[in-house]
């Protein structure tokens, strides 16, 4: 059996007590106090969960140097956990009727507190995390990471690229102005000219021949329910896969010589 201890990365540095100084009995200033105590409590969670293990397998893994764009992955994700939170606290106040829709979001924008801060967090946050995923798409691309053997990781992050398209999309109609309205008719009308699918997936998402109260619910529930759902599964085994299978090197780095390995 393979010594566990030597296959996991090292803790820290930075997550060890530091040896005391002969003399001394209290860490220096309050800041070094707040790290201790907090190192501390980690040390305590640890002894009785046991899970530092597990958490530095998944979290301390060797990447290329000095290349930031291996955090368009992450960047993405956090981009997504902020529209999940902005989002819950929007549906405090979200009416989702055709009467009241419209009524509630001018509420959460002129009058609810830090309602407009909210709102644009979220509905920047949403352009924010397309430009995000095709950045990420497009590093994973140029970096030949979508090769053998991580083909799957790539199908799965097609998928989410078309869950995340399907969020803005949803997302628009919610605030049932003239805009979102009729953009969202010209967008439900174009998936309809698809084939085969086209016809099925437009009524569908109308839920039935006509525009109206059942098509605004149906959105929304496809908005805030399935497809976050979705993407949170669909995340979960993305980065299962990443875990692994390591992250690719960059194209430019040669590989080793048999003398330097
Ligand atoms: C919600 C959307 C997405 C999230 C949250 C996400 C998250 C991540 C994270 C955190 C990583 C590991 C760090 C990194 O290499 O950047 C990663 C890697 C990867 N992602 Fe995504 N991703 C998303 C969408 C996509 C899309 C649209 C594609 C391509 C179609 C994709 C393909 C890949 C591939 C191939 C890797 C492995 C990279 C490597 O081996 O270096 N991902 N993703």
């Amino acid at each position: 059996m393979p010594d566990l201890k030597k296959l996991l990365p090292p803790i820290p540095d930075s997550l060890k007590l530091q040896p005391r100084r002969a003399g001394t009995k209290n860490p220096g200033n309050a800041l070094d106090q707040a790290a201790e105590s907090g190192i501390h409590a980690g040390a305590w969670l640890d002894e009785r969960l046991q899970l530092s293990g597990a958490v530095r397998w998944a979290l301390f893994r060797k990447v290329p140097r000095h290349d930031w764009t291996y955090s368009l992955g992450s960047s993405v994700m956090f981009a997504f956990l902020s529209q999940a939170v902005t989002g819950v606290f929007l549906a405090m106040a979200y009416d989702p009727s055709t009467t009241g829709a419209y009524e509630s979001i001018r509420y959460t924008t002129n009058e609810a507190f830090l309602g407009a801060f909210l709102r644009g967090m979220h509905k920047w946050g949403s352009t924010v995390m397309v430009v995000l995923v095709f950045l990420h798409m497009a590093q994973t691309f140029f970096y030949g990471a979508y090769k053998y053997p991580r083909e799957l990781n790539w199908v799965i992050g097609v998928v989410l690229l078309i869950l995340t398209m399907t969020m803005s999309f949803t997302g628009y109609l919610l605030p049932f102005d003239q805009r979102s309205y009729w953009a969202t008719i010209v967008g439900v009308n174009i998936n309809g000219t698809g084939p085969i699918a086209g016809p099925y997936l437009s009524d569908f998402l109308r839920a039935g021949p006509e525009f109206g109260a059942m098509t605004l619910s149906r959105f929304y529930a496809i908005h805030m329910l399935l497809v976050p759902g979705a993407i949170g599964a669909m995340i979960g085994a993305h980065l299962w896969l990443v875990m692994r299978l390591g992250t690719t090197s960059p194209p430019w780095n040669k590989p080793r010589k048999k003398a330097d390995a």
